[in-house]
């Protein structure tokens, strides 16, 4: 029944109250309004639910799209990080920017929040005599790496990927054995990424 439809039913209703007289079938037909009025907000109800369900999920989903960090190897002070047997993973303490907190400064491990495309890059610079040596991984695979074999004075090396991550993934960036990397205030050895889109 139309809205007006029900709106004449009701009008109807309350005139016949109005002269005190009412028949059985008028009756039903009140009540069978009644019903569907009921019927039609319980259905109002469960879609006003859903919609405020599935806004609750976007917003949700887009706190997860914004995933941007950077960080430097040193807190504070100076120092050489290695050399070492193993590969270590570098673990970088000075935080200038972790939205969407993907990046964990107690693991170095950047772990992905949602399914996309992502960028990193990183930046390691190491002293003379001493091989400079770091790779960037995605999960357990080597994705690219900056080499410098015992420099005369200091080394810069940088790289940087575009990966297609899913959900869980981790990036991190490892020190080879036997190589060592400098970093100071001035944040010469950095780790950086962001999403560039979402898949
Ligand atoms: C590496 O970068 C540092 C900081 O910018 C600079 O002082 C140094 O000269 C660079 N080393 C080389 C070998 O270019």
């Amino acid at each position: 029944m139309l809205a007006a439809q029900k709106m004449l039913v009701l009008l109807c209703v309350g005139i016949s109250l109005a002269h005190d007289s009412i028949t059985p079938a008028q009756l039903k037909n009140i009540e069978e309004t009644l019903k569907e009025l009921k019927r039609e907000n319980e259905a109002l109800r469960s879609f006003t639910k859903d919609l405020s369900d599935k806004l609750e999920s976007i917003q949700a989903d887009n706190k997860a799209k914004k995933v941007a960090f950077s960080a430097g190897l040193l807190a504070s002070g100076s120092q050489q990080f290695g050399p070492f047997d193993t590969r270590e993973t570098l673990i970088y303490q000075k935080i200038f920017t972790n939205t969407g907190n993907a990046y964990d400064s107690n693991t170095g491990h950047f772990t992905a929040p949602v399914n996309g495309v992502y960028f990193f890059r990183f930046y390691a610079h190491g002293h003379p005599s001493k091989q400079m040596a770091v790779s960037l991984h995605k999960n357990d695979q080597i994705q690219c790496s900056v080499f410098s074999l015992k420099p005369e004075t200091n080394a810069n090396g940088s790289n940087g990927v575009v990966l297609s991550l899913q959900k869980g993934d981790k990036v991190y960036t490892q020190l080879w054995e036997n190589s060592w990397v400098f970093d100071d205030e001035s944040s010469y050895t950095s780790f950086s990424g962001f999403l560039l889109f979402p898949l």
